[in-house]
């Protein structure tokens, strides 16, 4: 058994109309104590991969794999039961629409405060100042303002980054984070990014990062998986994005505006 998740063979397909369309085709990888990205043209299985291994796909998806595992935890054969542990406390997860992650009905400080008191040993008092901070460090304003208001109420970038306190505050082991900066401006990004940076470097978090943003892989992560039409097609470090051999690889790294 190694440490972090071990998928092998992952497969999924979506029902339609005119039959299964197969969105990710036998893909293998593995995310440690590191800053992962995956990377990809549009449509080619990205989020499909990232919610797969959380459950997170609607009922006509079909999921297999030969192996889906995060530190031993057989992530496909689980029962429910087991998965809602997973996601609640060890694999967080930042999804592309944060309006689908946040509980409508309950204040956003309430539900950051729950996320730190699911993983025990502190009291309310304690839970909400450090929900505070939290919101603060990721540059929202009014963290008291923000404390208090619902979900609906908030802009979109401010539920982005509402959503993004919440998942930090469960302390995860793992973060899949799907496109978490794209609707950041760039000072919020940079902090975010920041906060990441430290979570995996002093806490030894393993972090899965899906983007589109090709000079953020190049200066954030360790290493970069590369999709085309449902497969991994390249798998290089990060650094070596520029230099890369795969033909597609090199065409979506041209075709990246550069800062
Ligand atoms: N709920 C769904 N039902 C049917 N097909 C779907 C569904 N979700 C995604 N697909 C299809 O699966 C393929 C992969 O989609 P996915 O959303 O994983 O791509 P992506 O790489 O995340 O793209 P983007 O960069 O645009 O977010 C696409 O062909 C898409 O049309
Ligand atoms: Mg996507």
């Amino acid at each position: 058994m190694t440490a972090g998740l071990e998928i092998a063979g992952l497969r999924v397909a979506y029902d339609s109309i005119r039959g299964p369309v197969v969105a990710v085709d036998g893909v293998d990888f593995t995310v440690g104590h590191e800053r992962v990205a995956l990377v990809g043209e549009s449509g080619s299985g990205k989020s499909t991969v990232g919610r797969a291994i959380l459950r997170l796909l609607p009922p006509s998806a079909h999921i297999a794999a030969d192996r889906m595992t995060f530190d031993g935890i057989d992530l496909l054969g689980c029962d429910e039961r087991r998965m809602r542990r997973v996601r609640g406390g060890r694999i967080g997860m930042i999804l592309q629409d944060p309006r689908h992650a946040l509980n409508p009905v309950m204040t956003v400080g309430r539900q950051i405060v729950e996320s730190y008191r699911a993983h025990g040993g502190i009291g309310g008092t304690e839970a909400r100042r450090r929900a505070l901070d939290m919101l603060a460090a990721v540059h929202i304003r009014d963290p008291e303002r923000v404390f208090a208001a619902y979900p609906h109420q908030l802009s979109g970038g401010m539920g982005q980054r509402a959503m993004i306190a919440m998942v930090l505050a469960a302390g995860p082991d793992l973060l899949i984070a799907d496109e978490p900066t794209s609707a950041l401006d760039v000072t919020v990004r940079h902090s975010v990014l920041a906060i990441l940076d430290e979570l995996v470097i002093a806490h030894g978090m393993g972090l899965l990062i899906i983007t589109h943003d090709l000079n953020l892989v190049a200066t954030f992560c360790d290493r970069a998986l590369v999709m085309r039409a449902g497969r991994i097609v390249e798998a290089l470090p990060a650094s070596g994005l520029a230099e890369a051999h795969h033909p597609y690889t090199r065409a979506l790294f041209a075709a990246a505006p550069t800062l």
